[in-house]
């Protein structure tokens, strides 16, 4: 057994050391979607490689088909965890939007609270540093770990995780554990720590819509010819309807209706819509009406356009027919809904939708099925007690309605549950401008993780 208190200590002594380290992984702009960042991937992938060396851990760069995952293992007494972050981060458009840089790392008193301002602070590079952090301390008091640790950082989680799957197939064996732990979620509020236990899944594809085959005067030609732009609109306007009851066939297939208790209990929360969406300047929920609003976000399915692309879009103006348009579409999934069926659904419901004598290209970005986890399983009441030990307070036992492709691969593929424990806040802007995260979470964060292992191993 390894005393915790003094590890505690020594995570408030290094607090400066571990700010600075936090800064210069943010610094490296690993935007995983766009090829353009691939050697900045690799490079925050060696930083990650360098930083935990110096814990002690055998850490390497692993290649796969797209960027690096990065692996370290330590020994360690107790038993074993597996520990997943990734350091890929999302785009930072629009740039113009960022009051300082994205990627020039710095402290910022935001609403009262001081935060970390960067694109990756929040999601995920200073979820997984608390984690690192944490290890560190341990190390430093106590030349061990608590627990026998493997860390698995993936650098393409926000691009949909294209290579994971055959990297966890050739690696099950090395990452197998006996806890997996997921830091990549959120606490229900600053003062309020979390613990997640279901995430949507997600399906992800783009359309490509061709008419004429090339740019048209919109004089001479219209009125006669397809305008792919109309073509696509019609197809992102007849997703839902005034109810917010999304219409693909067979959509809702597999949506199970959320159990009365737990639905009682998400409604003790007291999330009103008013402060939710209050909080970024709207008023009135869009989704399927009649259902709460932690339903609508934890629960129920979506299906929104995330990016629409065609015609003239520079200064001025230009009479044009487009020949093409092409829409970014994704759906959050729930329950037993499976990606690829409603991959297939909708493809269908876009072919319906496309004149005889224009033309639709899919672009299948990936997807994952939803995720439920337990309740009540012995390692999260470990981890609820740590967790109210470190903030003071309850933990709520959450559901989020991102998604995180890893845990359902982990459950599926390594037959292990994830202990979801993350110290984002709803105001950290993740994917969104100014992205922070809060120097707090930071902290505390790297402080929840040591009781979190020191009682796993006790
Ligand atoms: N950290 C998020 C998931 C999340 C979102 C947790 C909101 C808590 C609140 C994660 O990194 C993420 O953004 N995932 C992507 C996955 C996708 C690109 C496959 C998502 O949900 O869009």
């Amino acid at each position: 057994m390894t005393d915790l208190s003094p590890v505690l200590a020594a995570l408030d002594a290094d607090r400066d050391g571990a700010l600075e380290r936090l800064f210069e992984l943010i610094r490296i702009p690993s935007i995983s979607t766009d090829p353009a960042w691939k050697a900045d991937c690799r490079r925050a992938a060696e930083w990650l490689v360098a930083d935990l060396a110096t814990i002690g851990f055998a850490a390497s760069v692993r290649d796969t088909a797209g960027h690096p995952v990065v692996v370290g293992h330590h020994d360690g007494d107790g038993p074993s965890v597996l520990f997943y972050g990734h350091y890929d981060v999302q785009p930072v458009d629009p740039e113009g939007e960022w009051a300082s840089p994205p990627f020039a790392p710095r402290l910022e008193e935001r609403d009262g609270r001081t935060v970390i301002a960067g694109r990756g602070s929040a999601d995920d590079k200073g979820q997984l540093m608390t984690f690192v952090e944490a290890c560190r301390a341990f190390k430093k008091v106590h030349g061990k770990l608590p627990c026998k640790v493997t860390v698995i950082f993936e650098g393409e989680e926000e691009s949909g995780s294209p290579s994971i799957v055959p990297f966890l197939h050739a690696n099950a064996t090395e990452l197998k554990a006996d806890y997996a732990l997921v830091c990549d979620t959120n606490m229900w509020d600053a003062q309020t720590p979390s613990i997640s236990v279901g995430l949507r899944g997600l399906m992800e594809e783009e359309i490509v819509v061709t008419a004429a085959d090339r740019d048209l005067h919109s004089g001479y030609f219209g009125g006669a010819a397809a305008n792919p732009i109309h073509i696509v609109a019609k197809i992102v306007a007849d997703l839902r309807d005034t109810d917010g009851r999304i219409l693909i066939p067979g959509f809702y297939d597999g949506v199970d209706e959320t159990p009365p208790d737990i639905l009682a209990m998400w409604n003790g929360l007291g999330r009103t819509p008013e402060a939710f969406l209050g909080s970024v300047g709207l008023k009135h929920p869009v989704g399927e009406k009649g259902r709460t609003l932690l339903e609508l976000t934890w629960a129920r399915p979506t299906a929104e356009v995330n990016g629409i692309i065609g015609g003239y879009t520079g200064e001025g103006f230009k009479t044009v027919i487009p020949g093409k348009a092409s829409a970014k579409i994704s759906c959050r999934l729930v329950h037993r809904q499976e990606p690829e069926t409603i991959r297939a659904a909708f493809r269908q419901f876009v072919r319906e939708r496309v004149p005889a004598d224009c033309s639709v290209a899919f672009i299948n970005h990936g997807g994952a099925p939803a995720t439920q986890l337990p309740y009540d399983s012995p390692v999260l009441g470990k981890a609820r007690a740590a967790l109210t030990d470190e903030w003071g307070r309850e933990t709520i036992m959450a559901c989020m309605g991102g998604s995180i492709p890893i845990v359902g691969l982990f459950q599926a593929m390594l037959g292990m549950d994830s202990v979801m424990v993350g110290f984002g806040l709803g105001d950290d802007r993740i994917h969104s401008p100014n992205e922070k995260y809060d120097l707090n979470s930071f902290r505390k964060g790297a402080r929840s993780w040591a009781r979190i292992l020191s009682a796993l191993a006790a």
